[in-house]
C-alpha cells in the first residue's frame, strides 16, 4: 500500500482549498492527505456549501498525474462504497460519485485538477448529516459504531486498491453498486433510461431509440 503524508487540522476553511494552496506554492507532493476535524468553508460540487461540523470525515487527497482521467471518479466512488460496506452497510452510487444509503446521501466527492495534480476531496457524514434543500442526507453512525481514524485507514486502503485497478473491474463494481440502473432518470428535464458507463467513463443513457453519452453533468433520480 502506498503511504500518505497526512496533514491533520482541527478546523480550517476547507481541506480542498488548503490542497490547492499547496499546489500553488509548490509544497504539494504525491499522496498527500489533508484532513480536518471541521471546516468553516467546506465546498461541494456545483458551488454548493458542504456543511462541515465536527464528527464527520473531511479529507482532500493530492495525487500527481500525467493527464486528466475522467474514469477516476468511478474508482473513488467504488473505494468509498466498499469502505462503507466494510461497516456492514448497503450503499449505492449515484452517478458519478455521490454515495447513498437508503436513498439518502452519506458521502460526496469533489474532484479538481490543479497543475500536475488532481485533488480529490471526500466528505463522509459520520456523526451528523446536514439538512440540504436539494437531497436527503444520512450518516454512518445510524448504521454502525465508527471511529474516524479507523474509517480514514479503511478509506485510504480502498483508494489505493481501486485507483490502481483495471478500469474493467472498477466499471463492473461500479455497475453492481449503481443506483437507478435500467430505470428512468431526469437528464436536462427529459426522462432517459440509465444504461451504465462505457469504456471511456461516459454515462450511457437511452432516449427512445438513441443512446446518449453524458460527461460531467447532473442527473436527477
Ligand atoms: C459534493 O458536493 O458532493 C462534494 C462534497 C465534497 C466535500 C469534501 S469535504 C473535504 C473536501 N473539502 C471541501 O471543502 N470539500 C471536500
Amino acid at each position: 500500500m502506498a503511504g500518505y503524508k497526512v496533514l491533520s487540522f482541527d478546523k480550517i476553511s476547507s481541506t480542498q482549498t488548503y490542497a490547492h494552496d499547496m499546489v500553488a506554492n509548490g509544497t504539494a507532493i504525491d499522496h498527500t492527505a489533508i484532513v480536518a476535524a471541521a471546516q468553516y468553508a467546506g465546498r461541494g460540487r456545483y458551488r454548493r456549501k458542504w456543511v462541515s461540523h465536527h464528527g464527520n470525515l473531511y479529507a482532500s487527497f493530492i495525487f500527481r498525474i500525467s493527464e486528466r482521467e475522467p474514469r477516476l471518479a468511478y474508482a473513488i466512488a467504488v473505494a468509498i462504497a466498499e469502505t462503507l460496506i466494510s461497516f456492514g452497510t448497503n450503499p449505492q452510487i449515484k452517478w458519478p460519485n455521490d454515495i447513498l444509503i437508503d436513498g439518502a446521501k452519506i458521502a460526496g466527492v469533489l474532484i479538481e485538477y490543479a497543475g500536475r495534480f488532481v485533488i480529490v476531496g471526500i466528505g463522509i457524514n459520520v456523526h451528523s448529516n446536514p439538512t440540504v434543500a436539494e437531497y436527503k442526507t444520512t450518516k454512518l453512525a445510524k448504521y454502525a459504531d465508527v471511529d474516524l481514524t479507523d474509517l480514514f485507514g479503511r478509506l485510504t486502503k480502498n483508494l489505493d486498491k481501486w485507483m490502481t485497478a483495471e478500469f474493467d473491474s472498477v466499471r463492473r463494481e461500479w455497475m453492481t453498486l449503481a443506483a437507478g440502473l435500467n430505470r428512468l432518470v431526469k437528464y436536462r428535464g427529459e426522462s432517459v433510461e440509465l444504461i451504465g458507463i462505457n469504456d471511456n467513463g461516459a454515462l450511457v443513457v437511452r432516449r427512445g431509440p438513441e443512446y446518449l453519452l453524458i460527461h460531467g453533468d447532473e442527473i436527477l433520480m
